[in-house]
């Protein structure tokens, strides 16, 4: 019920804002019109505020499972129920479900003085309850559309259990498979990664964002966490100012202009600055460059961070140096909710600085239309008919399929056989039906993937053994834990070897547990992790009819797999359909075209190993001494380039054609490529461009991507791709962080993987 006050309240503000809107220009463009409504809107209840409530809504706090029940007497909990009926807090986190949500939002809308809503976040990374792959699965498929899809069912079911704000999509660029966060992202690429990024939070917020099945998105984390130092989760980032444009920040920027309506800086320090405090990007960059006029929220406590990483002495100190630098809200901190309001009262913060963090908060709660019904979010039926929905499995078993990678097939293996073969399915993952789940999994239930086994179960024409081999982990597995690894039991492995020794094929599923990759999962070896690659290597020994299908969050660097074991593929953690993906794709009734969107090393040792790199003054051996830039002991090249990837069918590419061969900085370039299905099934390709600028006043990429085409075609079938650069694809970020292009020689590469060659040139004049 609304207190009598409080409807009071609520009634002046109605009429505050109708008259704002009345007084709005009519020859405003529409999008001006509704920016002004809400700048007045906001405007409005700021006037409203006192300095405790506008501080309140930069205060984020974690949810507490027992939420339902009766208020605690002590503790943490106490405290934030204390807060939010104090109108001190602006959101929470981690709270799920109609009834947790209710419970917090009545006490929000109901309680406290002037009603204001919570916004609710949570970590809808890939999927809510019905699991898509993880992300960097998903962007091995190249699908804009399909990923588009993957992130609008999450926001279905995730919206319908009362969440209206998702800490995702994260775009961090990275080139370390070490760092266990790159399951979360898009992989190595910019160009790559700013489409995914748009996708993402197109799929997220859809069109409407006021609708009750869309939620507000957020570009994570910004910036530069993708490069930690050694790929150890939390270190420190030192890049220049070039690569943090040209690299870093391209998918930030295109989510902003997507119109992400939120950003959540990172834990690392750029350059010497926390980013929690980093003036240059967040206010500078981002609202400043970009005109981004979503909030800012800090990571998991990352304001309290800028003490210990010695840029703050106290936590005053760091609250003045975040709210100063555009933090807008405090995640879990208690920081801002401490310190903000004495240090505006001191005069050291100023005020505005308040209103504008509180503004853009309060910004982002009228557009969801959480001011015309705080409970939009929060409806029973909806919550027990969209959640876990048919068409939602489907499409998450269709995204799983499309992000599966073949690396190789040499002696066609795959696909299998339907009938007559003698299959031994050997692994510990290809039983599990919790490691599929990845490791963004919080409201999904444990145990619910289809498993490997479970799907090739499906198929009744061969005989299937199942066995285990050698545990791959010890005991439990939870989010917040290591796993522990078997490193010694070999029970079963002798089992294993025999059931292979007879089979038509052994299919081997091998790989990491879907906890050893995601947040605070850094490896320094990226081997199969245990007595896997014993097990591996034992079956090897009486059979080489091996299929190796890998569960993988990150690049694993295989040699002596890909060396030995004639088909692999990359089958990641593919989320609630996986099993049934992978046996699709086994069988044949699914032809893979997925591409890797981060390249596989050959060992640890070349990392950071990717594709856009520079080409060194000594990049060959020209004088036949040893006296160029290569290693003594291993190849330059990687295992597996970025854009590599197979299908059960060929495809050919001839005719690259450009419409000219000099052009004006200001043209648009054409470029038409033929390419053909040569195998034996209908198939997909993903047809990439790559350009090379090859003099610049900073050295430029030996390659850099810059359009690609998912094509399909019949077995038989021929089919031009055209594709168009134009001045957003030719320039360059300089060490200014200015955009320029420069005339000069270029070439242009075309084909099915990085590593192509088929080429072309042209001059900009
Ligand atoms: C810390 C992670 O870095 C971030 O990505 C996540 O959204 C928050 N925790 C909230 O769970």
């Amino acid at each position: 019920m609304i207190s009598r006050n409080n409807r009071i309240i609520l009634s002046c503000l109605c009429l505050i804002l109708i008259a704002a809107s009345a007084c709005t220009s009519k020859d405003n463009s529409k999008t001006n019109k509704k920016d002004d409504m809400l700048d007045q809107k906001v405007d409005s209840l700021l006037a409203l505020m006192t300095l405790e409530e506008k501080v309140g809504q930069m205060n984020l706090y974690n949810g507490f499972w027992e939420v339902t029940g009766p208020m605690p007497e002590e503790g943490n909990a106490k405290t934030k129920y204390e807060h939010l009926r104090k109108g001190w807090v602006g959101g929470m986190l981690s709270v799920r479900g109609y009834d947790n949500v209710m419970k917090m939002q009545q006490i929000a809308v109901e309680e406290t003085r002037l009603g204001i809503p919570l916004i609710i976040g949570f970590d809808v990374i890939h999927g809510y309850k019905t699991l898509s792959p993880i992300p960097l699965a998903e962007s091995a498929s190249w699908d804009l559309e399909a990923i588009e899809n993957s992130a609008r069912i999450a926001a279905v079911e995730a919206s319908a259990a009362g969440i209206n704000w998702t800490f995702a999509p994260m775009v961090d660029i990275s080139r370390d498979p070490r760092w266990g966060r790159v399951m979360e992202g898009a992989g190595e690429d910019p160009y790559l990664g700013s489409k995914i990024a748009v996708a993402r939070v197109k799929g997220f917020q859809g069109d409407d964002l006021s609708q009750p099945n869309t939620i507000a998105a957020t570009a994570k984390h910004f910036a530069g966490y993708g490069f930690a130092e050694a790929g150890r989760e939390y270190n420190t980032v030192d890049i220049s100012v070039s690569k943090l444009h040209n690299m870093v920040l391209p998918p930030f920027k295109a989510a902003a202009e997507a119109g992400a309506r939120s950003f959540m800086n990172s834990f690392n320090d750029l350059n010497g600055d926390p980013v929690s405090g980093s003036e240059y990007l967040q206010r500078d960059i981002l609202k400043g460059k970009w005109n981004f006029n979503g909030f800012v929220v800090s990571d998991w406590a990352s304001i309290n961070e800028i003490i210990y990483w010695g840029r703050a002495k106290d936590k005053r100190e760091a609250a003045k140096i975040a709210a100063t630098a555009g933090s807008d809200m405090d995640m879990e901190g208690y920081v801002y909710i401490k310190e903000l309001v004495n240090l505006v009262k001191e005069g050291i913060v100023d005020e505005r600085i308040i209103d504008e963090a509180a503004g853009r908060i309060l910004r982002v709660k009228f557009e969801l239309g959480l001011f015309d019904d705080p409970y939009k979010y929060c409806n029973k039926e909806n919550e027990k008919k969209l959640i876990g929905q048919e068409s939602h499995h489907e499409a998450v078993l269709d995204m799983a399929k499309k992000s599966v990678v073949l690396l190789k097939n040499d002696n066609k293996l795959l696909p299998l056989k339907k009938e007559g073969q003698k299959i031994a399915l050997i692994g510990h993952l290809a039983n599990d039906k919790n490691s599929p789940l990845g490791s963004w999994r919080i409201a999904s239930d444990d145990n619910t993937a289809v498993s490997i086994l479970e799907g090739m179960n499906a198929y009744k024409g061969n005989e299937l053994i199942y066995k285990k081999g050698v545990d791959l982990f010890l005991g439990e597995t939870a989010f917040t834990k290591e796993v522990k690894i078997n490193t010694t039991d070999r029970t079963g492995m002798v089992a294993a070897v025999n059931a292979a020794k007879d089979a038509d094929v052994v299919v081997m599923v091998l790989g990491e547990h879907g906890f050893q990759s995601g947040e605070a999962r850094s490896r320094t070896q990226l081997d199969l992790p245990g007595l896997q690659q014993e097990l591996l290597e034992a079956v090897y020994k009486v059979n080489k009819n091996i299929v190796l299908v890998l569960q993988n969050g990150r690049p694993l660097a295989l040699e002596w797999a890909a060396e030995h074991i004639p088909s692999i593929l990359v089958g990641w953690h593919l989320g609630t359909q996986t099993g049934n993906a992978i046996a699709q794709v086994l069988y044949g009734d699914y032809n893979p075209s997925g591409k890797l969107p981060m390249t596989f090393p050959r060992n640890v040792g070349q990392i950071p190993i990717y594709y856009n790199h520079k080409n060194t003054g000594r990049a060959t051996n020209r004088e036949g001494n040893v006296f160029w830039s290569h290693y003594i002991d291993q190849e330059n090249s990687p295992l597996y380039p970025f854009g590599h990837g197979l299908s059960y069918t060929n495809f050919k590419y001839s005719d690259l054609t450009m419409s000219n061969s000099s052009y004006a900085i200001n043209d648009e370039i054409d470029i038409s490529v033929t390419v053909s299905n040569i195998g034996a099934y209908n198939g997909k390709e993903v047809v990439q461009l790559y350009l090379r600028d090859l003099v610049g006043s900073l050295v430029r990429p030996v390659k850099e991507l810059k359009g690609f085409e998912l094509v399909s075609l019949k077995k038989g079938a021929t089919k031009t791709i055209e594709f168009k650069l134009t001045s957003k694809e030719l320039g360059f970020y300089n060490n200014s962080g200015e955009y320029i292009i420069e005339p000069g020689d270029f070439e242009v590469f075309v084909g099915g993987s990085s590593d192509t060659t088929l080429k072309a040139s042209f001059t900009l004049k």
